[in-house]
């Protein structure tokens, strides 16, 4: 069975004190990972040594960051380069989140070039896609998210695209509490899947987790995790309390 995965995406919440007590709160809170699922931690840089301390003695647990620049070293006075992150123990890294490419115009090409240097590391990209309201209501999703694949990811080779982790967050499901139905997440993961296999052939399509992102809660994880395409989840809101997320890793199929 492909990798199973819960992912937390913090984004800019939380001070030192609130992230510890999360973190303790979540080790204190039953939940269970088998071998084939992960729970996966994007935390604000800056708390990722306190994250990669507090988990270390996890087993299928990780530390994320939420972004990385596209160069490994230089003048990038306020970045962060994908080898620094590894050398503080992350092994995962979020790219393309919709408010990156909103808010800090993030394109397609420059998410081209992230991929490579988190790649060029042995990390593993969680690449993200995901249309806005207008687009799902004149019912192009499809189109859409295909063009952000084969923009963003098509040029990796099929070695290279079996490490990254895909996440389809339709932007008007995220921190709206309106959630895609499983129906609708179903059809546009089997798409994605569709789309890669075109691209890399049915058995590597098949390797590749799916998650689905927007509005995931404790409440209605085990329905969207139960679709067939629909590998776990990217989780913001209900990521910042213990027992929702807790009870999401606890989703997992
Ligand atoms: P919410 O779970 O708060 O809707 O956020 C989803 C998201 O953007 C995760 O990356």
């Amino acid at each position: 069975m492909r990798k199973q995965i819960a992912a937390a995406n913090w984004k800019m919440n939380l001070t030192s004190v609130e992230a510890s007590q999360l973190l303790n709160e979540l080790l204190a809170t039953p939940h269970s990972l088998q071998a084939h699922q992960e729970a996966i931690f994007a935390v604000p840089a800056i708390y990722i040594p306190l994250a990669v301390e507090k988990l270390a003695n996890q087993s299928n647990v990780f530390v994320a960051a939420q972004n990385c620049h596209q160069k490994s070293t230089g003048a990038y006075t306020g970045e962060i380069s994908a080898p620094m992150l590894a050398s503080v123990g992350v092994k995962h890294i979020v790219l393309g989140h919709s408010e990156r490419r909103e808010y800090f115009a993030e394109s397609d090409a420059l998410l081209a070039e992230k991929l490579n240097a988190v790649l060029a590391i042995d990390s593993t990209p969680i690449f993200c896609c995901g249309e806005p309201l207008a687009i799902r209501e004149a019912g192009t999703q499809n189109v859409f998210v295909e063009a952000q694949l084969k923009n963003g990811l098509f040029h990796l080779t099929a070695a290279q695209i079996v490490k990254v982790v895909i996440a389809y967050e339709p932007i008007w499901a995220i921190g709206t509490g309106k959630t895609a139905s499983s129906e609708q997440a179903q059809e546009i993961h089997a798409y994605i899947r569709s789309v890669l296999a075109t691209q890399y052939g049915e058995a590597i399509a098949q390797e590749i987790s799916i998650l689905y992102g927007g509005s995931v809660k404790a409440s209605n994880a085990k329905e969207l995790f139960s679709q067939p395409d629909v590998d776990g989840g990217l989780v913001g809101g209900a990521s910042l309390i213990a027992t929702e997320f807790a009870a999401i890793i606890n989703a997992l199929k």
